[in-house]
């Protein structure tokens, strides 16, 4: 990634891109949904301050673990006079953004499960397949095919 000159205070929004490592699109995305935010030149071109390489590192790293875009702003919302997040605030906010992650994981392993059953089955059937109505209660105790072991049931859903 190229370095920025220290003197350079305000930056370009190709160079965000070059030292962020995030597309000129992603950049704009961010900005449209506030993640980010620039001035506007005479000449209508953005110019972002320093700091916010920061905050696109910070919504970058937050991505990678599958954080939705609306917890990151909401993260950054919080953030005192939406100063660009410190080392402390990211310990702490990963922290607590791993929790979720445990339980997404959790999740997916769950459909995982899910979908073994599923596998040379193809019933796709509401009372029987847990990935095809995953709300229903008895699916929380076990995919579909458990279900029908239970009930002793034929298979026919
Ligand atoms: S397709 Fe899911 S249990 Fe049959």
């Amino acid at each position: 990634m190229p370095q920025i000159p220290e003197k350079i205070h305000e930056l370009t929004v190709g160079q965000l891109s070059a030292r962020s490592g995030a597309a000129v699109s992603a950049l704009h995305f961010y900005e449209a949904k506030g993640l980010i935010s620039s001035r506007r030149t005479t000449g209508n071109q953005r110019r972002y301050t320093r700091d916010t390489l920061r905050r696109v590192a910070f919504v970058r790293a937050a991505q990678r673990v599958g954080i939705p875009l609306a917890t990151i702003r909401e993260a950054l919302a919080e953030l005192p006079e939406e100063r660009t997040p410190t080392r402390e605030d990211w310990a702490r906010l990963s922290e607590a953004w791993r929790s979720e992650l445990d339980e997404r994981i959790k999740q997916l392993n769950r459909l995982r499960d899910h979908l073994t059953d599923c596998i040379g089955c193809g019933c796709l059937s509401l009372a029987n397949c847990v990935l095809s109505n995953p709300d229903d209660v008895v699916g929380e105790r076990g995919a579909g095919s458990r279900l029908m072991v239970e009930r002793g049931g034929n298979g026919k859903g």
